[in-house]
């Protein structure tokens, strides 16, 4: 799929942006803090409807439109793109509205597609965008929310029903917690946890399934990438750990990172009953704790070089490096299941890598039928691919197309 034309208003630093978007390699160029990220950001949101740079989506609403706290203000992202089923039109707006008295201000975010209100979970998928930004490092070295982050958005956009399960399995959290929370403090019969445990045990397997597979699909396309890319240097592995293991709860007890669990022989059932079982162990202890202790909530995802868990022990370089395989084997991974490219976005990377891995990256561009790249200098690319691509040339929330 492509980007047919990009709108945006009040959006970061671009009061308007209003521009058609070629087929193949778009390069933004412009020095630092011009707005080049913002635009893969907006593009980013389009496939996700969240930010990988903050969580408060006011961010994203330009400040001076934002100043006035008595009066409405939007942030607005428009989306033309062709997909497998045609030409499609994805609206985002952040609106900001005046709420109480103190200036106060509230946040609301409406999508629509093809002119018709949607929910996120309806229209996540129809236009789909692999991103790499360099900071993304903290995938690797932070904390496991930001892995978990980094998969479902990741599955969100490949399967369909991943998004609901999800927001279905946070709301069953919630509830399940708070009664956990009653039961502490109050006390009360526990068998009003069957049903919220019967419910967990539900969508959470259906998580925890679809994370298996995909973290195998990847971690096989991530590999080979990997390999080029460190010159048959480095063996990447994800090695997915999840708070309720299927396999380890049915007995068999493993090293968690020096042996390989194969849990393909999984199926659902056996994920959900295990799930169940062992919310039952596990409850009298968890309404002591008032909270779930079990579940993908608290999965983490690792990246190993051989055995060396990179997360810690990598080196700055070896960690971008790996964080550009896995965008690369995401790529790939949305074409294998959708059938579908996604539209690539690359910040800032070529500045990371020799020229050999530019090489080889400009190689792995053929195949996607669009990318955005950035760039603070153009000579980072290779003449000709500088000849085949569309420059835009980016300064201070203004863009110039420079053929
Ligand atoms: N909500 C906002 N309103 C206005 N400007 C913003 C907002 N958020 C960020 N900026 C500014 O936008 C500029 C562009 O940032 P960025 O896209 O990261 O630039 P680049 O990638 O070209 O270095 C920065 O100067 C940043 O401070
Ligand atoms: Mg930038």
């Amino acid at each position: 799929m492509h980007l047919t034309h990009l709108s945006l208003t009040n959006f970061r630093n671009f009061a308007r942006l209003d521009l058609d978007v070629p087929r193949r390699a778009v390069l933004l160029v412009g020095s630092n803090a011009q707005g080049k990220t913002s635009v893969l950001e907006a593009v980013y949101y389009l496939a996700t409807f969240s930010s990988f740079q903050t969580h408060a989506d006011r961010q994203l609403v330009n400040f001076l439109a934002a100043a006035n706290s008595a009066t409405v203000s939007v942030a607005r992202m428009v989306g033309e793109f062709q997909n497998q089923t045609g030409m499609h039109r994805l609206e985002v707006r952040i609106i900001l509205e005046p709420v109480g008295v103190q200036n106060g201000q509230r946040v609301r975010k409406e999508i629509l597609f093809d002119g018709i209100k949607r929910t996120a979970g309806e229209v996540i998928g129809q236009f789909n965008a692999v991103l790499y930004i360099p900071q993304m490092s903290q995938v690797l070295e932070g904390g496991p929310e930001e892995r978990r982050r980094l998969l479902n958005l990741a599955l969100a956009q490949v399967l369909p029903g991943y998004a609901r399960a999800l927001s279905e399995y946070q709301k069953t959290l919630e509830q399940r917690n708070a009664l956990l929370k009653l039961l502490a403090e109050r006390g009360g019969d526990p068998a009003q946890l069957d049903f919220w445990d019967a419910s967990l045990a539900e969508t959470g397997a259906q998580l925890i399934l679809w994370r298996i597979q995909a973290i195998q699909e990847l971690e096989r396309l991530a590999k080979r990438i990997h390999l080029a890319l460190t010159r048959g240097k480095e063996v990447l592995r994800l090695k997915y750990l999840p708070a309720f293991d299927p396999v380890q709860a049915n007995g068999q007890m493993v090293l968690q990172m020096d042996v390989d669990v194969d849990r393909s022989g999984c199926d659902l059932s056996f994920i959900r009953k295990g799930f169940l079982d062992a919310l039952r162990r596990l409850r009298s202890e968890e309404i002591q704790r008032g909270v779930t202790t079990l579940g993908p909530h608290r999965d983490d995802l690792r990246f190993l070089a051989g055995k060396m868990d990179l997360g810690y022990y990598g080196s700055r370089g070896q960690v971008r490096t790996t964080l550009l395989s896995l965008k690369l084997a995401e790529v790939a991974w949305m074409k294998e299941k959708t059938g579908q490219w996604p539209v690539v976005l690359l910040d800032e990377v070529m500045a990371e890598l020799d020229a050999e891995r530019r090489a080889d990256l400009l190689a792995a561009l053929s195949g996607p039928e669009q990318c955005l790249l950035t760039t603070t200098d153009e000579h980072f690319f290779d003449a000709g691919f500088v000849h085949q691509s569309t420059l835009w040339s980016v300064q201070s929330g203004t863009v110039t197309v420079r053929g």
